[in-house]
């Protein structure tokens, strides 16, 4: 394959240079000497490398990176410049220059600096192939998951995102639903409209229904002018109903009526207005329990549960920690200007048998909390908190005492083996026991027998 280069650099006996010897090495060679025509070049010619000037005419190379970065070119430019500071350098890097050569330079050192991008290139193409063949998002409007239960999910939202269609979130405490929440939103028709959210819990029962509905004048003492509520602030938007199951009885039939007639009624008024609202729901409740303790309207459910949606914990899931340990990680070095680096296998292993009852917002609030800890240059367990570093992994536990019964030793083993497949197989008992080679009746059995992953009642 030959690979396209462009060279920008007022110089003309350095463009005549570099066509010379890129040129023997059997690289396609463009060169142009200033700024703007270099951009226009690479916005509109496909070339694999671009070799820039920092300063030239019209625009500098800093200009035409940050250029390139606003059309979505992603040609990956090497930065030349006689003004060799580490300072210029590492503003170049951090702009997105892919590498930078201090001139004077001899032609040798320029082809190493290529052959090096164009390896590294094209180790980048093979990975995003790699994870298009596995039908693999590692990332989807800002939730980070990789695990088969996760996947699923996305694809979900990618599903239904566009309908107006009314989806339920169920899931612990910290699985991510309101993010869910967002990215139907984000990633819908309605983007442009508002995403308006409440919590149903947190607000007084006396304010929650002209909170949702709004209120005319007079309608009570303090009623002296007519307010919309979140029902028509959200028109044409999302309205994220957040702690629905800790909605009061009474508003849950007023909820039902604006949900079945897309009409609501301000509180004090005789009009009905119209609205088009998509509503996502959310609760960590089952409903389906309070339906039969009647706390949760029947009815109510069925109109909410037409899209249930299900966020795993993420002890369900560990292959998502090391992940979302990476995100969060890079994430608190941005804000926290530090530069921390990812903790080692052994740490990971650690924190992928620890059970997460407060999942992944535990997860965040452990990795910031061992950043401000650490001594600045990776996170050791040590600086993990004691709940965590006394779940150590079983496997390994058990392994290293002194236990001989291959029957104690076997169940550990077999146990998590099992929670590994089914966390793979997105908890599909048949394939699951298809990894394990094992029966899909003995399958069953062990589950049982362990108390395996059973989803709460009502989730199955
Ligand atoms: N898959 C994920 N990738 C990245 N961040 C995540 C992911 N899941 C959750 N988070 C982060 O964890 C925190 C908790 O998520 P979120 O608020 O969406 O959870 P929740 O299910 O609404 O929890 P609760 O029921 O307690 O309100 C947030 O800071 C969120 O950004
Ligand atoms: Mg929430």
């Amino acid at each position: 394959m030959t690979y396209r280069i462009l060279i920008a650099d007022d110089e003309e006996d350095l463009r005549f240079m570099l066509e010379l010897h890129l040129g023997r090495e059997g690289y396609e060679v463009v060169s142009v000497s200033d700024g703007q025509a270099a951009l226009d070049a690479l916005t509109k010619g496909q070339f694999d490398f671009a070799l820039c000037d920092l300063v030239m005419p019209k625009l500098s190379g800093l200009e035409v990176i940050a250029a390139l970065e606003t059309n979505a070119v992603t040609t990956p430019v090497v930065l030349m410049s006689a003004h060799a500071d580490v300072d210029t350098a590492l503003k170049a890097i951090e702009l997105g220059a892919f590498d930078y050569i201090a001139k004077p330079f001899r032609a040798d050192e320029v082809l190493f600096r290529l052959r090096r991008a164009v390896q590294q290139r094209a180790l980048e193409v093979r990975v995003d192939q790699l994870e298009d063949a596995l039908g693999e998002r590692l990332e989807f409007s800002g939730i980070i998951a990789r695990s088969k239960p996760m996947q699923t999910v996305f694809s979900t939202i990618k599903k239904v995102a566009d309908y107006k269609t009314t989806v339920l979130l169920t899931g612990e405490s910290g699985t991510g639903k309101e993010l869910v929440a967002k990215s139907l939103h984000f990633t819908s028709v309605r983007r442009g409209k508002p995403f308006v959210a409440v919590n149903c819990g947190a607000i007084p029962e006396s304010l929650l229904e002209t909170e949702l509905f709004g209120h005319v004048r007079g309608a009570f003492t303090d009623a002296n002018r007519d307010r919309q509520g979140l029902f028509e602030e959200a028109s044409g938007g999302t309205l994220f109903l957040d702690e629905i199951g800790e909605l009061p009885l009474p508003l849950q039939i007023k909820l039902l009526r604006a949900l079945q007639e897309s009409e609501i009624r301000r509180v004090g008024d005789s009009r009905n207005i119209k609205v088009d609202v998509r509503i996502v729901a959310a609760t960590v409740r089952d409903l389906v329990t309070e339906v039969s303790e009647g706390r949760f309207r029947e009815d109510l459910f069925y109109r909410l549960n037409v899209l249930p949606i299900r966020l795993p914990a993420l002890r369900e899931r560990p292959s998502d920690v090391p992940l979302l340990v990476d995100h969060f990680v890079d994430k608190f070095n941005e804000t926290m200007g530090t530069e921390v680096s990812k903790p080692s296998m052994e740490v990971i292993k650690l924190l992928q048998s620890y059970p997460w009852p407060g999942n992944v917002r535990e997860l965040e609030n452990t990795i910031e909390r061992a950043i401000v800890l650490c001594d600045g240059s990776a996170i050791t367990g040590e600086d993990l908190p004691e709940r965590i570093k006394d779940s150590q992994d079983r496997i390994r536990t058990i392994l290293n005492t002194d236990e001989l019964s291959i029957k104690k030793t076997t169940r550990v083993i077999e146990e998590e083996l099992i929670k590994r497949a089914l966390d793979q197989t997105n908890g599909n008992r048949t394939h699951a026991a298809e990894l394990l080679e094992i029966s899909h009746r003995a399958l069953l059995y062990k589950i049982k027998q362990y108390e395996i992953n059973r989803p709460p009642k009502g989730q199955r």
